[in-house]
């Protein structure tokens, strides 16, 4: 991605030194994925930041592979994978949809964690993400859906990407919105919540139809 700005590896350090923000409504997304995966799928994260969720996960599946944009997250990540000698994950540099994170015979699941309100493309990407997964196989994401958010929030984004405080690509949709943009890309709707019940994170499953 040419006209990345750099925002997210210079924030990279301090992000990962704050704590998980929402741990209940964490374990709980951690949870509902496990559901989905076996000890033999092989599983795709995008913009897996410090790779906090693919290290927790690992232990849910045969392999992991957790990528980021940013260089400096992949960095993070890989010293929490070296420190806790976690074999089962791997960490990579790529942008969502990236063709380099292709695995023969497809992945069994795409993870996808805060990221979705986050891609310059994002119906490009969620195509990209169908073609990475074997058929019938899910994309689990949990997004922030902006457009249900109060109107200072939606107004401040503006004004925080001008000071350099949000990166550049914020997209703004509600949670009917991205279903039905997975939809328009080619997915089925499995199921649809959130964390916390009654919030404007939305946690999603599509699958690639058979
Ligand atoms: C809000 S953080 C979420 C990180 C992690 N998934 C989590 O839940 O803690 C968003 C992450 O997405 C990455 N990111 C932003 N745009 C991306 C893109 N186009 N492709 C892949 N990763 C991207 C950023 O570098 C950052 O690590």
């Amino acid at each position: 991605m040419d006209t990345y700005d750099g925002f997210w590896d210079r924030i990279a350090r301090k992000y990962a030194a704050q704590p998980v923000d929402d741990v209940p409504s964490w374990e709980k997304t951690l949870d509902h994925i496990r559901r989905y995966l076996t000890v033999e799928s092989h599983v795709l994260e995008i913009g897996g930041g410090t790779g906090s969720s693919a290290l927790k996960l690992a232990g849910d599946a045969k392999d992991i592979l957790s990528s980021d944009l940013s260089y400096e997250m992949v960095a993070i990540a890989e010293e929490k994978r070296a420190a806790a000698n976690e074999e089962r994950v791997r960490f990579l540099q790529g942008v969502a949809g990236d063709p380099q994170l292709r695995r023969d015979g497809g992945y069994d699941a795409v993870i996808a964690l805060n990221l979705l309100h986050l891609l310059p493309d994002p119906p490009q990407s969620y195509r990209a993400v169908r073609e990475m997964l074997k058929p019938g196989a899910v994309f689990l994401s949990k997004s922030a859906c902006l457009k249900e958010m109060n109107i200072f929030v939606r107004m401040a984004i503006p004004l925080m990407k001008l000071v350099g405080k949000a990166p550049k690509y914020v997209q703004f949709f509600t949670g009917a919105e991205l279903e039905q943009q997975l939809r328009d890309s080619g997915f089925e709707i499995v199921e649809s919540c959130r964390y916390p019940t009654g919030g404007t994170t939305h946690f999603i499953v599509a699958r690639r139809p058979n």
